[in-house]
């Protein structure tokens, strides 16, 4: 755990503190900028130290009312997330906001049916996400208070021939994350499902046709826009969640025959 000077909270000056799993890059960095500069305390967790570091000084450097720490820590490692969670809480002084953004996308390739893959991604896109959000949840619902936001993805709202895996991975977190909110709200507790679109970062290459993307920096905009509002679902931009409101209801006798 690094060296920190997180400013205390006062009763004048409330200190909001969040942990953002996968901000090395891309919407996950993106998000770190945005929230730092709305006030908010951060860990950063993900595996490159390097990118880690380098949005973290960044960040330092310009917002001085708020403190951001980088975690290297890869999700995959479930059994060492609770007792990391309790180490980044004391640092932090609390916790308000925990963000699980930490997301693979290893797509095999049409007619390829590949286990290693489809197993990397569940491990990241999921499992990893139940790791870090039922203590959480738990931590929450007894405080009676927080926000947890889940990065899904429109990818998970229809199985589809291009990834089987990681629509499978992403339709089962957005599952995840519905059945959180049915427990949490009445705790108090928000739990916001974002569903970007496409979105110009390095998971991007892997993308076998782009329409509408954004900027991480806009993607950011959106999810702080809906966490201020505690709204519960949101897509990103906006367009897809018409987009998605035509492609959930093809009747399967058309969508098997469809090459999207
Ligand atoms: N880009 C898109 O078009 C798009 C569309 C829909 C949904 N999404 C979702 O948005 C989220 C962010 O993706 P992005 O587009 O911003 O791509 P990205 O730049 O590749 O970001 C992925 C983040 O996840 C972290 N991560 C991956 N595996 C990890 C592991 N084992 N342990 C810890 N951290 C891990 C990465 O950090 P390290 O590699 O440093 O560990 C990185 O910070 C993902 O969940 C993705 O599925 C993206």
């Amino acid at each position: 755990m690094p060296d920190t000077n997180i400013p205390a909270a006062t009763p004048l000056q409330p200190r909001r503190r969040g942990i953002i799993v996968g901000a090395s890059s891309g919407i996950g960095a993106a998000l770190a900028r945005r929230l730092s500069k709305e006030g908010y305390s951060l860990a950063l967790v993900a595996r490159r130290s390097d990118l880690l570091n380098r949005v973290c000084v960044e960040i330092n450097s310009e917002y001085h009312e708020v403190r951001v720490i980088p975690i290297v820590h890869d999700v995959t490692e479930y059994e060492s997330v609770p007792e990391l969670l309790r180490k980044i809480v004391a640092e932090l002084g609390g916790l308000d906001l925990v963000v699980y953004n930490a997301g693979v996308n290893f797509p095999p390739g049409i007619d390829q049916y590949d286990f290693t893959k489809d197993r990397a991604m569940l491990e990241v896109n999921l499992m990893g996400a139940m790791a870090w959000l039922n203590p959480v949840a738990a931590m929450f619902q007894s405080a009676e208070n927080g926000q947890i936001v889940g990065i899904s993805s429109v990818a998970g709202d229809r199985g589809r021939i291009g990834n089987p895996g990681y629509n499978t991975s992403k339709a089962a977190l957005s599952t995840y994350l519905e059945a959180l909110r049915n427990r949490l709200t009445r705790h108090g507790v928000n739990v916001l499902t974002v569903k970007p679109g496409f979105v110009e970062t390095e998971m991007l290459k892997a993308a076998q046709r782009v329409l509408f993307a954004i900027p991480p920096e806009r993607a950011a905009d959106d999810i702080w826009k809906a966490m201020r509002r505690r709204k519960q679902q949101i897509y990103t931009p906006w367009i897809w969640r018409w987009i998605m409101l035509v492609i959930r209801n093809i009747p399967s006798i058309i969508f098997r025959r469809m090459s999207f």
